[in-house]
C-alpha cells in the first residue's frame, strides 16, 4: 500500500481493486501494465498483433517459438495512419529538424522496426532474466563503473587544483537496462500473485530525464507527472529517495499508476513512495521549496502514437487533437513553472516531453528562463549525450544554446521522441 502523507487530498491505494480498476487490468494482459508510457508503446502493444518466433541476432527467424521472444508481426493490414497529422508533422518538424525528419518519419511510421528496453527490477532476484538476456544478444544500456553513487546535479564539486576535471558523475550501477539491435520484444512480465515483477519494458530513452535528475540517497522527489509510473520506477532503481511522491490528475490513470507501483515496490517502501492528485499546477504554491528534485515529465503531443491515433472519428479526430495541441505550451510552461516553485534552492527540476515539437520543447524552457527569476540551465551533452550518444541519436550537439537534449527515432536506435532539460534553482 502506498500512501500520501504531504497534506492535500489523500489518495490511498488499496489492493482490493475498483470495478473500473478490472477494466486496467484487462489491460495489463495486453501488457499495458509494466511499459512505458501508455502513450505510446503500450497502444502499440494493445493494437500491433504479436506472434512468437525465434530470432538470431539479425533479426532473422531461426526456429520455432519458444517463450523467450515476442516480436511484432508485420499486420496483414497496416495500422491506419492518421493523415492530417503525418501533414502538420511533415509541414513542422521538415523544417525543425532538417535533414532528420525523413529517417525519424520512416521509424515512427513503421512500428515494426521499434526497439524495446527492459529494465531490471532491483526489488526481485534479477540474475536469471538477467543471463537469459545476455545469452539472447541483449546488451546493457548504460556503462557502468565501479563507483557506488554519482555526485549530486544539486551538490557540484569543484575541480580542485591539483586534480585533472573529474568528468561527467558516473551512471547509477543499481539502474540496469538491456536492449537489443534489433526490434525483437522481450515478453512482457508475468503476473505472479504475491509477487513482483522482475522488469518493466520501456522506450530505453525514457531513462534519460530520471538519469539527469540524479537522485541520491535521502533526496526529496517529486514525479509531478506520474502515470503510468515508468520513470517513478527508474527513479526507484537509481537511488534510496527519503521521499518519491507521485503526483497524477487523471483518475484513470492514478489508478494504473498505483497499479504499476504495486506490481513492481516493495510493501516496505510504502511509507516513502506516496501517491497524490493534485493539479500539477498548484504545487508550487501547496508545496514550495520542499523537494530536492522535481521530474516535470509534460502532457505533450506524443508523436509515436498520434500517428496513429485518429480512431474511429479518422481525420477530424486529428483535427480535434491538433487544435488541442495548441494549449499544450501553456498547460507546460504553469506546470514548469510550478516545478521549480516546489523545488528547493539549490535543487533541480528537470522537464522532460516525449515529442519532437520546439514549441513543447525548447519553447517552453526560454519562456520560463526568460521569466522566472534566480534559475539557471544546466548542460547535459557531456554528463549524458556524449556517453551515451552511441545508443540515442540526440539532434546535433553543441549548438549554442541548446536549452536540451533532444532523442530523434533514427534505424537501429528507434529511442526517443524525447526532449529533456534540467534547471538548476539558485535562490
Ligand atoms: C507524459 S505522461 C507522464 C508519463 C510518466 N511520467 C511515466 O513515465 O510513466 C503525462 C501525465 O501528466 C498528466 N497530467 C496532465 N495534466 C496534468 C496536471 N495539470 N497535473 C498533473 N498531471 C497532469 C496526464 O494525465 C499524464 O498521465
Amino acid at each position: 500500500m502506498f500512501r500520501r502523507l504531504v497534506s492535500g487530498d489523500v489518495f490511498i491505494l488499496q489492493r482490493r481493486l475498483s470495478q473500473s480498476l478490472k477494466c486496467l487490468r484487462l489491460l495489463s494482459c495486453n501488457s499495458v501494465i509494466g511499459s512505458d508510457r501508455g502513450q505510446d508503446l503500450s497502444r502499440e502493444e494493445r493494437t500491433v498483433p504479436t506472434e512468437r518466433v525465434k530470432l538470431d541476432h539479425t533479426n532473422t527467424r531461426i526456429g520455432p517459438a519458444d517463450d523467450t521472444f515476442l516480436v511484432p508481426s508485420r499486420p496483414e493490414k497496416q495500422k491506419r495512419v492518421c493523415k492530417v497529422i503525418l501533414d502538420r508533422f511533415d509541414q513542422q518538424y521538415g523544417q525543425e529538424l532538417g535533414p532528420l525528419w525523413p529517417s525519424a518519419r520512416a521509424v515512427l511510421l513503421n512500428p515494426g522496426c521499434w526497439q524495446y528496453g527492459v529494465m531490471l527490477n532491483r526489488f526481485t532476484a534479477v540474475s536469471d532474466v538477467k543471463q537469459r538476456l545476455q545469452g539472447q544478444g541483449f546488451i546493457s544500456l548504460l556503462p557502468h563503473t565501479d563507483l557506488p553513487h554519482p555526485p549530486s546535479p544539486t551538490q557540484p564539486h569543484p575541480p580542485s587544483p591539483t586534480q585533472p576535471h573529474p568528468g561527467p558523475p558516473p551512471l547509477p550501477p543499481s539502474l540496469q537496462c538491456f536492449i537489443h539491435p534489433s526490434p525483437v520484444r522481450y515478453p512482457s512480465p508475468p503476473h505472479r500473485q504475491g509477487q513482483l515483477k522482475a522488469y518493466y519494458l520501456l522506450n530505453a530513452a525514457s531513462l534519460l530525464p530520471v538519469l539527469a535528475l540524479g537522485v541520491q540517497e535521502g533526496d526529496r522527489v517529486l514525479d509531478l507527472c506520474s502515470a503510468p509510473g515508468g520513470k517513478a520506477l527508474a527513479i526507484l532503481q537509481t537511488a534510496d529517495p527519503a521521499l518519491l511522491c507521485c503526483n497524477e490528475m487523471d483518475p484513470h490513470r492514478r489508478d494504473w499508476l498505483a497499479k504499476t507501483l504495486e506490481s513492481f515496490i516493495p510493501q516496505s517502501l510504502s511509507s516513502t513512495v506516496t501517491v497524490s492528485n493534485q493539479d500539477g499546477r498548484l504545487f508550487g504554491q501547496s508545496e514550495a521549496g520542499m523537494y530536492d528534485k522535481v521530474l516535470l515529465d509534460a502532457p505533450c503531443s506524443n508523436d509515436r502514437s498520434w500517428l496513429f491515433s485518429c480512431g474511429t472519428g479518422g481525420d477530424q479526430e486529428g483535427a480535434v487533437r491538433l487544435r488541442d495541441r495548441a494549449r499544450l505550451p501553456t498547460l507546460q510552461t504553469q506546470l514548469l513553472r510550478s516545478a521549480l516553485a516546489a523545488v528547493r534552492p539549490g535543487g533541480v527540476v528537470v522537464y522532460s516531453t516525449c515529442t519532437l515539437s520546439r514549441s513543447e520543447n525548447q519553447e517552453v524552457v526560454e519562456a520560463v528562463l526568460n521569466t522566472c527569476p534566480g534559475v539557471e540551465l544546466q548542460d547535459l551533452e557531456e554528463e549524458l549525450a556524449l556517453p551515451l550518444q552511441e545508443h540515442f541519436t540526440f539532434t546535433p550537439l553543441g549548438h549554442t544554446p541548446s536549452l536540451g537534449l533532444l532523442v530523434v527515432p533514427q534505424q537501429g536506435r528507434t529511442w526517443g521522441p524525447m526532449f529533456l532539460s534540467r534547471i538548476k534553482r539558485i535562490h
